[in-house]
């Protein structure tokens, strides 16, 4: 009897730590000490034996059954380590690998020359307005002084929504929005940024673009404040050593009216090619408020006076990052957007 018992530990022993895995070891468990397990019966049988050989027996029995579940422990135990060894090693990452790159993105160049225009002249005192794109006939061109018939009209098709209703072709119909909405109060000093759009499409000209407008009305407004506040406006922008020069011109919502150019930000005025030798390079059109546009919007010309002028912001960045063809700020090549 007890050499039978000692063989079944031996044997027990052996299984045990011929388990490969968690499986087969609890398999061999079920086998001895499950319900109908092999030291299971031999424990549940004792009472067939004589009560002499009983004690002697059961002890060794009871021994028999601590051992092995002692031994399924340990063999448990290290099963699960080499289990998670294992896991570590397919696991394993290279910690000495550089990282993955991953880009960064950035403001597009429109944006970035959009925001600093808008910080010089919120910095002067300027408000921001704002006006919709899809605009009315009366504010893009009536309210503006051009009649229907106006031939001002024609270097400013656009898109049509319907004969009174279009994409507004310039800024300038937040002026009369804004002292309409605002008047008789003053002082009115606005810039007005946003989207306008051409019947253009050239390597100038996008069918659309970006505008800032600007609008000071007040008492006693002169030509000197529009031309003060475009010289800062043009050294805050292109450096403290530009020049600016106010060159006769034609608006119907100006009178009079001027296009602003600075000295050459390559040449400094001497003449070269990017100036076509003039010495300077135009960068907005201005004047000051026609009195029919300020009486159309609420104000009495004979008290009050105003300038205004509007920008290409394209115009200002290809002058500013020295690009040559808009269709790079629409195209969406990355070559070109993260050099700026
Ligand atoms: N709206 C004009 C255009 O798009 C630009 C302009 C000229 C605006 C003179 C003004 C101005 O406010 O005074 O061509």
């Amino acid at each position: 009897m007890q050499a039978s018992i000692d063989r079944l530990q031996m044997q027990l022993k052996e299984e045990i730590a011929g388990a490969k895995d968690l499986n087969e070891l609890d398999n061999i468990r079920v086998r001895y000490l499950g319900k109908k397990g092999e030291i299971t019966l031999l424990i549940r049988n004792m009472g067939r034996l004589s009560p002499e050989e009983r004690p002697l027996f059961g002890r060794r029995l009871n021994e028999l059954k601590a051992v092995a579940e002692t031994m399924l422990e340990e063999r448990k135990k290290e099963l699960y380590s080499e289990l998670s060894v294992k896991r570590w090693e397919k696991e394993r990452v290279d910690i000495t690998l550089p990282g993955r790159p991953f880009n960064l993105g950035r403001k597009h160049p429109i944006t970035m020359v959009l925001e600093e225009i808008e910080e010089i002249f919120t910095s002067m005192g300027f408000k921001i307005a704002e006006g919709p794109e899809v605009e009315l006939d009366y504010y893009n061109f009536e309210a503006l002084n051009m009649p229907k018939d106006h031939p001002a009209r024609d270097m400013q098709d656009s898109f049509y929504i319907n004969p009174g209703i279009l994409l507004r072709t310039h800024t300038s119909p937040v002026e009369v929005r804004t002292m309409e909405a605002q008047a008789p109060e003053l002082p009115v000093r606005i810039i007005s940024p946003g989207k306008v759009y051409r019947r253009d499409d050239d390597i100038t000209h996008s069918p659309m673009f970006h505008q800032v407008e600007g609008l000071v009305v007040d008492k006693g407004i002169s030509l000197a404040d529009l031309k003060g506040t475009l010289l800062m406006f043009a050294r805050e922008m292109f450096g403290k050593d530009r020049e600016i020069r106010l060159r006769p011109s034609f608006f119907p919502f100006t009178e009079p009216s001027a296009e602003v150019d600075i000295s050459c930000i390559a040449c400094n005025g001497k003449g070269c090619r990017i100036c076509g030798e003039t010495g300077w390079l135009e960068i907005l059109g201005s004047g000051m408020s026609h009195p029919r546009v300020l009486e159309i919007s609420g104000y009495n010309p004979e008290e009050v006076s105003g300038y205004a002028f509007g920008m290409g912001v394209e115009r200002i960045a290809m002058l500013k990052y020295g690009i040559d063809d808009i269709r790079l700020f629409y195209t969406n090549d990355l070559r070109m957007l993260s050099r700026y």
